[in-house]
């Protein structure tokens, strides 16, 4: 070989050596910055947290602060709040009821006609609308005259269209899903909002008021107050119980797991310490606990979740909520790609879509995280459209199944010992209760079924089974195989006017509820 040729080799060579070195420097690269997101991954799962031991705290947790709520006003974030519901629907109850459900995210009106039979299928018609996103933060007059209107329409329409005299009276449940101080069955005052309502105006007014306030204005007769012990307020997971109980006497608490969460239970007088003196002919008393403000330092948070609480509304408030319910998981999972996003280019240049609170919903995170095509067909198409992420591979699209799995794990699991927690404070986990001080193997637990109502548990199945599976882990399979979790479609509009009718019906002597 010739000087030339000797020096195109070299040269050929030192080529050669600079693109494999060039390779490698990528591949190199490609590597750090996966091995980043999947340090952020890692990070999120051990933040997220859920052993079984972890769990049995928080379920300690719950029953302790459940105590201290019924033991003084402000002794816990638990607010523990006295419902005056001291009787629930029997089966027996007659007639036609109506009830009206301001929800999270939708508004429900209801006619319900129970026929005297606890029947399965019980006669009613549920219209649904969504609540328009600008009455969430206008004034209290718009609200209630949106919730009038729409009524005067629904009993329009359901009643054909005739004219309904005005002193015809019918009986109506009101299910107000925000934390009420009750005075009565009929009348509350609005402690604060949650789940992105903010009507300034509204907080410290009676609810009941304020309906049929409206109600007047547009000239509609409902009675929501006119007897003492008309039980025409409730909170969602009252009426849920309620209707819990219509079917399945041994219903002893209810859940609500939506765009907020949020449960209830049948609780003795005798335990309600900081209200002595008030006397029920049930001897109970069913109690709103208000759950989603529930605090522990057991709960596993991450930085997500102290973002998300110090950019909300509301800091510092509705802790539990936050990691659980529909209006926030979504929002976990946005800032946790928004992290990987940041620390690696695995998603492209960030999207601003990805700096946009909220604008990833539950119900997209649920489909990405169920979606069961071969290359994740629904994952590529969530993050095309909503996130404006194009042309993601399938080892990302796995990777942003993963966050969604390991948000949502997280909620079920809390929710479940959530749940335990209220068995262990009435005795129904099979341990003995609280105050015995140890774990009994021998207690034997009774038939005890609990309500649940709300979206994020009826239309996402892999949250169920993380729930339902938590349970068992939590208690046991034994004292699991008692504990019977039933879904109460509208439980909560249906419930209120099922508590409506049982009242009227048989007045203060309904059913048994202990
Ligand atoms: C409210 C509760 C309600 C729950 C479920 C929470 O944000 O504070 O009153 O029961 O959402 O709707």
């Amino acid at each position: 070989m010739g000087k030339v040729g000797v020096a195109v080799a070299a040269a050929g060579a030192a080529a050669a050596c600079v693109a494999a070195a060039v390779v490698v420097g990528r591949r190199v690269r490609r590597r750090r910055k996966w091995g980043k997101v999947l340090g952020v991954l890692r990070e999120v799962e051990e933040g997220c947290e859920t052993s079984v031991g972890r769990l049995k705290q928080v379920v300690d947790a719950m029953a302790v602060e459940m105590h201290a709520g019924l033991a003084s006003e402000g002794g816990s974030k638990l607010r523990m709040l006295l419902t005056f519901v001291d009787n629930l629907p029997s089966g027996s109850e007659k007639g036609t009821y109506y009830a009206l459900h301001l929800g999270g995210t939708y508004f429900r009106m209801l006619r319900v006609k129970p026929e005297g039979q606890r029947s399965l299928a019980l006669a009613r018609d549920v219209e649904r609308q969504l609540i328009p996103q600008h009455l969430m933060t206008s004034t209290t007059e718009d609200l209630f005259d949106f919730i009038a209107s729409s009524l005067k329409e629904f009993v329009e329409r359901e009643e054909n269209g005739s004219a309904f005299p005005l002193d015809r009276r019918r009986e109506l449940g009101f299910t107000f899903s925000y934390p009420v101080k009750q005075t009565s069955v009929s009348s509350g005052i609005l402690i604060k909002w949650t789940k992105g309502f903010a009507i300034e105006d509204m907080v410290g007014k009676d609810v009941v008021d304020c309906l049929q306030q409206a109600l007047t204005r547009k000239g509609l007769s409902m009675r929501v107050s006119a007897l003492v012990d008309f039980p025409s307020l409730v909170n969602d997971t009252v009426g849920t119980l309620a209707l819990g109980h219509y079917h399945d006497a041994d219903t002893v608490a209810a859940v609500i797991i939506g765009t907020g969460t949020n449960a209830c239970y049948v609780e003795r007088m005798d335990a309600i310490i900081k209200c002595q003196g008030i006397l029920t002919s049930s001897g109970g008393m069913v109690v709103n606990m208000e759950w989603g403000n529930f605090w522990s330092s057991h709960l596993p948070r991450t930085s997500y979740d102290i973002d998300l609480d110090a950019n909300s509304p509301n800091p510092n408030e509705q802790g539990f909520e936050k990691m659980i319910s529909g209006m926030y998981l979504g929002d976990i999972v946005r800032r946790v790609l928004l992290r990987m996003s940041q620390e690696s280019d695995i998603l492209g240049p960030v999207s601003p879509k990805l700096l946009t609170p909220f604008i990833l919903r539950t119900p997209l995170v649920a489909s990405m995280h169920e979606d069961d095509s071969p290359d994740l067909a629904k994952v590529a198409k969530i993050l095309g459209d909503t996130l404006e992420i194009p042309d993601v591979p399938l080892k990302v699209r796995k990777l942003v199944v993963n966050v969604c799995d390991v948000v949502t794990r997280r909620a079920a699991r809390l929710a479940a010992a959530g749940i335990v927690g209220i068995l262990k404070k009435i005795g129904r986990d099979g341990s003995g209760g609280i105050t015995s001080g140890r774990s009994r193997s021998d207690v034997r637990i009774k038939r005890t079924a609990v309500a649940i109502e709300g979206g994020l548990y009826t239309n996402y199945a892999m949250f169920r089974e993380y729930l339902n599976e938590a349970m068992v882990e939590i208690l046991g399979e034994d004292a699991a195989e008692q504990v019977i979790l039933e879904v109460m479609e509208d439980g909560s509009g249906i419930g209120a006017s099922l508590l409506a009718a049982s009242h009227a019906s048989h007045g203060p002597d309904a059913a048994q509820m202990l």
